[in-house]
């Protein structure tokens, strides 16, 4: 395998989870920095992949410590293993973060089913539920606009890992603001 094809490879299967809700790749963990340098690490879903220029999108809601941590910190990392691939990719870079008012955000929120839009109507996450669970009927899934953010990692970094019994294969490649393939070289694994 030439660098090329393995990073082809690595994109192709990060294009394949933002379609696909059973690929590998579907449910990464997204990893930040909290105010006091600790690592903070969490699972979110590939919603969108740009493999042009190197852009992964999520969604969240903004009231998360997530969101708070990426406002301070837009360096992340994000980690992630394909069973059937044998492949781990972690990907590093800045996000960009939409809250409610943008046009990313508003375009991405029309777009969400209704049960989806549902999980941003209640209270903020991580806070002490106030309120027995409520019924999906009765909670209105419009209230959830105002708090949903989207975030799109602009990948600097991949570093992508394959398994393969006593021949691990392992490489570095680095981009550009917009994606243009700086620098790539296999390193050990
Ligand atoms: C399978 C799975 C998928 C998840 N997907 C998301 C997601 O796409 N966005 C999100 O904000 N949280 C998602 N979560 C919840 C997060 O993992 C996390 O627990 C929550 O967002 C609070 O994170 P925080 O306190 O670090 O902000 C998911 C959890 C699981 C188990």
């Amino acid at each position: 395998m030439d660098l090329k094809t393995f990073e082809a490879d690595a994109w192709t299967g990060l294009m394949d989870a933002a379609a696909d809700p059973h690929a590998g790749f579907r449910y990464v963990t997204l990893c930040t920095a909290d105010t006091a340098q600790r690592p903070q690490a969490r699972i979110v879903v590939l919603r969108e992949c740009d493999d042009a220029r190197r852009r992964l999108t999520f969604h969240t809601d903004v009231r998360s410590p997530k969101w708070q941590e990426m406002a301070a910190n837009p360096q992340v990392t994000v980690l992630g293993y394909c069973h059937e691939r044998r492949l781990q990719l972690r990907l590093a870079g800045q996000v960009h973060l939409y809250a409610a008012g943008s046009e990313i955000a508003r375009n991405t929120w029309r777009a969400l089913p209704s049960h989806t839009r549902q999980t941003y109507s209640g209270g903020a996450p991580g806070g002490v539920r106030v309120t027995a669970h409520q019924p999906d009927e009765l909670t209105d899934p419009e209230a959830g606009e105002s708090r949903f953010g989207v975030v799109i990692l602009h990948t600097s970094r991949l570093d992508a890992y394959q398994l393969q019994r006593n021949d691990n294969q392992r490489a570095l490649f680095r981009y550009a603001a917009e994606g243009a393939l700086l620098a790539s070289e296999w390193i050990n694994p």
